[in-house]
């Protein structure tokens, strides 16, 4: 991991998703006037609980083209319709309706689009029995104008238009989806005291080396997972979460998670590693699955962190730069594996205490376009980002906000901030996504985000802002991250499991994740000698006092921990005892 490092994950826990697996779908047609009307619905209940539910919603126009959309149903219940996305949502009573906003209000003739919101409700959930398409109840089929009186004689030119072609990507591949459990994570998870709490949730399964492909030391290997995620899937629809993680020179700005490539190893990059990962996973018995790859975490953003002109430069980063071999692996992996249809790629994206500041967001974001159209890659390859991937930082601050200023002193000021321009990882991957689409990257680019150990709850969170002595009072008392420093990243004293993973929580956020398996080292206390290329940082040694990627502080780690990737009990039990939303 690197500075403001990173890992990790994913989603829904198996209790969760089985009660948000419902879905209504409806299907109709009407003709209004001169132009033929018909429309089909597919309202997904992407997440569920007690009080609170996250709907997604496709709509589908069979009749003529529209340029614009409103979307009507009617609770059975006491449904509240809130926080929306990629529509304008209103309620009147139990009527509730959706208007397209300025980008998708045109609906060809089979045509669809989505939009998604989050709502209250108590007692039951019905799904609504029935929709309307600018008024116009959706039956699933355009009836004629006129009825025929004769059978036609000859058969239609054209093929019918609806259903998708086979191998269509889904928009955010996690709605109404379960999510891969891994039963090597959640076995080590589960024997610890307390740990079934948790073990049922989805975590990522990295593929760190070439030997992880085929299984390393008698754990399973790709085709294992892959063959265990059908059995999971059943009938429904099952996303599973792969890490790939193998760049020559890997993660040049810190020790614990080098690799085993060294950073002229392209060649052996491409034929050893994303080769023979692209041929499993285009294996047609794998299809029906969702495979959400996160690209190449630590990596990239170091070209632009801690190159020459830096005052956080390494030399290692500087041959990484210089060689090319960051951008060309990863424009390679993304075209070989975006040209599986059943492959979705999220690039990491690093988060806000390590890209927060303008003068990383911009060049990062500029470099992922680079990266994703080398070696005949296109951005078409790249379905999302991911950020927080293995790191800290929290999801939201809510006892402060960037704009805030104590006696006339911008927070920007303090300390902890130290000048950023975002405060958590929300609002950071909120204005990474707009900032990626601007770049050219798709316009409905989803992000993930890994809520694995940035929960920071437990007896020192605080429950308000901090006193308005001094901008440094303020936001040290209020704030959740508990970090000595933003820029400490390994086995952090005091963290908590974050936000179960879940899908669609927020606008522009495909999904929260557990892409680190929590319970795994980030790296070693000290030197552990290893055959997996990995080096000692002393970021993960809590006596080491810093360099210039903390601002000279302490590192905050935890003690004797092992090797990064293996069990690290204390920690996993630092991270139930601090778990926010508490376990
Ligand atoms: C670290 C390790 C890697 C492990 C991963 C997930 O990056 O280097 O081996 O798989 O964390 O725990």
């Amino acid at each position: 991991m690197s500075r403001t490092k990173n890992r990790t994950a994913l989603l829904a826990a198996l209790g969760l998703i089985a009660a948000t697996g419902a879905t209504a779908t409806a299907l109709g047609t009407a003709s209004a006037g001169a132009a033929a009307a018909g429309c089909k619905v597919d309202y997904q209940i992407a997440n569920q609980w007690n009080t609170g539910f996250t709907a997604n919603v496709t709509v589908t126009n069979l009749g003529d083209p529209v340029s614009a959309w409103t979307l009507g149903w009617s609770y059975a219940g006491d449904q509240k319709v809130g926080q929306g996305w990629n529509a304008t949502l209103a309620q009147s009573g139990a009527a509730v309706t959706a208007k397209n906003l300025s980008y998708n209000g045109a609906l060809a003739t089979g045509g669809s689009t989505s939009f998604g919101f989050n709502a209250t409700y108590s007692g039951t959930n019905a799904l609504p029995a029935s929709f309307t398409l600018n008024g116009v109840t959706c039956t699933g089929s355009v009836p004629p104008t006129t009825p025929p009186t004769t059978p036609p004689t000859t058969p239609p030119t054209t093929p019918p238009t609806t259903p998708p072609p086979a191998g269509t990507k889904a928009d955010n591949p996690y709605a109404g989806a379960k999510v891969y459990v891994n039963p090597e994570w959640s076995a080590k998870a589960a024997a610890e005291p307390g740990g079934t709490k948790v073990s049922n949730q989805p975590t990522g399964v990295w593929l760190d080396r070439i030997a992880a492909i085929n299984g390393a030391n008698g754990s399973m290997g790709l085709r294992a997972h892959l063959d265990e995620a059908l059995r999971q899937k059943g009938s429904g629809e099952l996303v599973v979460q792969l890490v790939i993680y193998n760049l020559p020179g890997r993660d040049c700005a810190a020790l614990a998670s080098n690799g085993e490539l060294g950073p002229t190893e392209i060649g052996r990059y491409k034929t050893e590693y994303i080769d023979p990962i692209a041929a499993i996973l285009a294996d047609p018995k794998y299809a029906g699955l969702r495979i959400v790859t996160t690209v190449e975490i630590d990596s990239l953003p170091n070209l632009v962190t801690n190159v020459a002109g830096r005052p956080t430069e390494t030399a290692n980063c500087n041959v990484m730069k210089e060689n090319g071999n960051y951008i060309k692996g990863v424009g390679y992996a993304l075209a070989k594996l975006g040209a599986i249809p059943h492959v979705y790629n999220y690039v990491d994206a690093g988060h806000h205490g390590w890209l927060g500041w303008d003068s990383n967001f911009g060049p990062s974001a500029e470099l992922f376009k680079q990266a994703a159209t080398a070696e005949g890659s296109t951005v078409a390859n790249v379905h999302g980002f991911i950020v927080n991937t293995a790191n800290y930082s929290a999801l939201k601050e809510e006892n402060f906000k960037i704009t805030d200023s104590v006696n006339g002193t911008s927070v920007r000021t303090s300390k902890w901030i130290d000048w950023n321009q975002y405060t958590d990882e929300l609002s950071y991957a909120q204005a990474m996504r707009a900032k990626l689409v601007s770049l050219g990257f798709d316009s409905n680019l989803g992000m993930l985000i890994d809520t694995s150990r940035n929960g920071w709850g437990g007896a020192q969170r605080p429950t308000g802002p901090g006193a308005t002595t001094s901008v440094d009072t303020y936001v040290n008392g209020g704030r959740y991250d508990r970090r000595i420093h933003l820029g400490n990243w390994c086995n952090q004293a005091g963290a908590g499991l974050g936000e179960r993973p879940q899908a669609a929580p927020a606008a522009g956020i495909d999904a929260y994740v557990w892409m680190k398996p929590p319970g795994e080292s980030d790296g070693a206390s000290k030197e552990i000698p290893n055959t997996e290329g990995k080096g000692f940082d002393r970021m993960c040694d809590p006596t080491y006092t810093g360099n210039p990627r903390n601002g000279n502080s302490m590192s905050g780690a935890l003690p004797d921990a092992p090797l990064s990737g293996k069990w690290f009990s204390a920690q996993f039990q630092e991270l139930l005892k601090n778990a926010h939303p508490a376990l």
